[in-house]
């Protein structure tokens, strides 16, 4: 009874220190971080057993990576992002799945191409996950499928939380808080939960009395958490998977330069992503991380630009070969500012193309790493700044 008690009035605390700021420090909070970066030593090939296991562990933050079963495990609700990598096996093909819990798939690495050569294929996306929900990889059960690694270290699996799904919680927190409380509030300053500092709280309020405050507040929050979150969310993410093939052709009179849309939304905090549409505007200035993974078509030459705005071409995805079907990825980091736009480009000439199928080859991720520093005193919100002041 008393330690759940204490851990929440311990986290209702960490709310004075109050908007983005808060949330930050929040991730260094030991209970709020969550990230595993692994890597396996020696091949596999397709048979009963389908999960991809690792023997080598670089990150285990919070211990939620079972490298033997190969499954991350939630432990914190929120938005994660996932990227891996695996080796191709001479002579077979490739293919590994992004699963989720027991069945479903998320997203693929594919090569088809018995040839000789060894290479890497990459893929990443964000996920939403509650607490509980498994992610891992699956190797195709047939044995004609293989994937290659050694100590060079080809095949590989990290993941982290990038959003936990306090955020809402902790910044409205101090918005509902009755201004008349006997409660002495923690300084903004020490936003460490530890238990000493715990137990010191509890036993110099009145206990009782504080956790029934917090528990009306945690009410009256749930119900108003929806509208505040319009406002104030300070979060950004998209991932999106696309299950078709695009197939440029020589058009007369379609529109040029037409975005890639999509059909799969796995996160989209904030709705800055117009899915269908397949574009993002930006409505949190800052800094943000963005990748995109594409199939190729046989036959076709893969190209496919990550556009900003109206055709200002960022980075691109390109591929001439003649291979049969496989992924290329891309990734970068952009400082965007409010109401500007990136898309996905695959150019629409004949010969052209980009392959995809249910199990998901097109993805395109990105979020907020850092937001921009508010712009000091004056600004349309200031009440809020100024409390976040100590
Ligand atoms: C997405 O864009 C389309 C086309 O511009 C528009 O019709 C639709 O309303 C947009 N959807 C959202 C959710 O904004
Ligand atoms: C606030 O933003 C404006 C425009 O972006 C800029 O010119 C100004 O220097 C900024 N003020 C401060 C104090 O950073």
């Amino acid at each position: 009874m008393l330690l759940p008690a204490s851990v929440a009035i311990g986290l209702l605390c960490l709310c004075h220190a109050g908007g983005a700021w808060g949330f930050a420090r929040l991730l260094d909070d030991v209970e709020l971080r969550s990230a595993f970066s692994v890597a396996r030593t020696n091949s596999m090939e397709g048979g009963p057993k389908m999960t991809v296991t690792f023997d080598a562990v670089y990150v285990n933050i919070g211990g939620d990576f079972d490298p033997k079963a190969g499954l991350f495990r939630c432990r914190i609700t929120g938005a994660y992002y996932f990227s891996f990598t695996v080796g191709k096996f001479p002579h077979k093909d490739l293919s590994v799945m992004l699963m989720k819990n027991r069945n479903e798939v998320q997203a693929i690495v594919y090569e088809e191409n018995a040839g000789e050569e060894r290479k890497v294929q990459s893929q990443s996306v964000m996920l939403q996950l509650e607490f509980g929900d498994t992610v891992w990889l699956r190797l195709h059960g047939d044995p004609r499928y293989a994937l290659y690694s050694n100590t060079g270290h080809y095949t590989t699996f990290n993941g982290y939380l990038v959003y936990p799904d306090t955020y809402g919680f902790q910044t409205h927190h101090h918005q509902h808080h009755p201004a008349s409380n006997s409660q002495q509030p923690r300084q903004d300053n020490t936003p460490q939960l530890n238990s000493n500092q715990d137990t010191e709280h509890v036993r110099s309020g009145t206990r009782d009395t504080l956790v029934a405050e917090e528990e009306k507040e945690l009410q009256h929050r749930d119900e108003e958490e929806d509208e505040d979150d319009e406002e104030d969310d300070q979060r950004s993410a998209f991932s999106v998977g696309r299950t078709q093939s695009i197939v440029g052709v020589n058009q007369v009179g379609m529109p040029q330069h037409q975005p890639v849309g999509f059909d799969t939304a796995f996160v989209n905090i904030g709705e800055d992503f117009n899915v269908t549409e397949g574009v993002f505007t930006c409505r949190v200035p800052g800094a943000y991380y963005f990748s995109f993974n594409v199939g190729k078509l046989p036959q076709k030459t893969l190209s496919v630009k990550l556009m900003k705005n109206h055709l200002e071409v960022q980075a691109m995805i390109y591929d001439d070969s003649q291979g049969e079907k496989a992924l290329q990825s891309q990734s970068l980091m952009l400082s965007l500012k409010t109401g500007d736009t990136i898309w996905l480009y695959s150019h629409q000439k004949d010969g052209f193309g980009a392959y995809s199928n249910h199990a998901k080859y097109i993805t395109f991720t990105g979020f907020l790493v850092y937001q921009d520093f508010p712009n000091t005193t004056t600004s349309s919100s200031s009440q809020s700044h100024a409390e976040k002041k100590p």
